[in-house]
């Protein structure tokens, strides 16, 4: 099959499709690979490197377009791209549809096959296309939060660790999930002081014994999360309820409890975030101060990595690629119930249910 992978266009993204070696995965099994000049450019990946994989360079996203069948890109497709999308040619990539109307109605208007990422499915019913951009997200919030703690950028000047003879800083993660589980084994890593909030049980039993002595675990309830956040130096946001909106667990008045120059970063600020006084935030200004506490909320924490977050995201969506180019999109998802799951939309109508009701758009089964 012939695969494209065009340079992404959307500001700051330096993400890429595929990496050389998914490119040649898929020349090793006769698959034949487009890549957009510079496409990699940005994160250390030439074109030359894609040419020793076994890529052909194209010098415009046009010619990526015309020539592929499939294209495999990361961010949801921009008006541009939509108009250069065509009926019969399938579409690999995020496309968070609910969220923007005007891109939905220009991908439907384009007659292509366009399957998400992130309503790709596990049989575990686990979203194997959105775990690599939690893990991703999760070690760094231990990481900018140890920034922000120290004293030149505002924070309580505290080293995580502590020394021997000095306690170390607090660190509270709200949420055991993927994000919350690589926080916390961040943090323990650096060795701080660190608990775990959870409303899983059964999580936090899996947590206790996969960490032993080194993590605490709570169980989540407005009272302990009070005095947990009060005496903490850092609070890490990583709660997730499906389909809804970050449950608000941390309100303001539990904000001004803390001290000064204390830390919060709010991973689940794409769901509206867990702490009453989180707002949206960019790399380009990731905090503010309210209340004397830091608040890092940024809702791309992977975009400041993008050379790890491309290499892990082009790990788990290989397999797809992989079967998607052998056996054509119809027959991969006739095998695969999980990435029948990722099918949004075909030949102009939703095939997602929740994605059609989310638009408001008739849902139309695939038959
Ligand atoms: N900001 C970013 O750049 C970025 C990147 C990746 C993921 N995220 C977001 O991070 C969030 C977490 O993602 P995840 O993959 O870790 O989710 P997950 O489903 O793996 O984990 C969520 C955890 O929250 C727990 N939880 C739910 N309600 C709770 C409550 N009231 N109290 C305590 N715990 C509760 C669940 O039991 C679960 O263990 C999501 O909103 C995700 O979209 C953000």
């Amino acid at each position: 099959m012939n695969i494209g992978v065009p340079k992404e266009i959307k500001i700051h993204e330096y993400r890429v499709g595929l990496v050389p070696a998914g490119v040649r995965e898929l020349v090793d099994a006769e698959h034949r690979v487009l890549v957009q000049s510079g496409a990699g450019a940005g994160i250390g990946f030439d074109d030359a490197h894609y040419q020793a994989a076994g890529a052909a360079i194209a010098a415009s996203a046009e010619a990526v377009f015309a020539a592929s069948e499939l294209i495999v890109k990361v961010k949801e497709p921009q008006l541009a791209e939509c108009k250069r999308l065509r009926p019969g040619q399938t579409l690999f990539t995020y496309l968070h549809l609910a969220a923007d109307r005007d891109q939905a109605m220009a991908l439907l208007a384009s007659g292509a096959t366009a399957i998400a990422y992130e309503t790709v499915t596990a049989p575990d019913g686990s979203l194997p296309l959105l775990t690599p951009m939690s893990e991703v997200a999760g070690r760094m919030s231990i990481q900018v939060g140890a920034n922000c703690l120290q004293k030149a950028n505002g924070g309580f000047g505290v080293l995580l660790g502590g020394v021997p003879g000095v306690a170390p800083a607090k660190v509270v993660v709200l949420g055991g999930g993927v994000s919350g589980t690589h926080a916390a084994e961040m943090a323990v890593g650096l060795r701080a002081d660190v608990t775990v909030v959870d409303r899983s049980v059964r999580r936090l039993r899996e947590l206790s014994s996969l960490f032993g002595s080194q993590l605490k675990t709570v169980y989540s309830t407005a009272h302990a999360i009070e005095e947990l956040v009060r005496d903490a130096d850092l609070v890490v946001g990583a709660v997730l309820i499906a389909g809804a909106a970050a449950p608000k667990l941390v309100t303001r008045a539990m904000v001004r409890s803390m001290k000064a120059g204390a830390v919060l970063v709010d991973i689940a600020i794409d769901q509206g975030g867990c702490f009453e006084t989180s707002r949206p935030t960019t790399h380009a200004e990731p905090t503010y101060v309210l209340d004397g506490v830091i608040h890092y909320c940024v809702t791309n924490m992977p975009g400041a990595v993008p050379r790890t977050s491309t290499v892990a995201l082009t790990n788990a969506t290989l397999p797809y690629v992989r079967s998607l180019a052998d056996l054509g999109w119809r027959n991969a998802i006739g095998r695969d119930p999980g990435l029948a799951q990722g099918l949004n939309v075909h030949a102009g109508q939703v095939t997602h249910e929740a994605v059609a009701s989310a638009l408001g758009l008739e849902y139309h089964r695939l038959t």
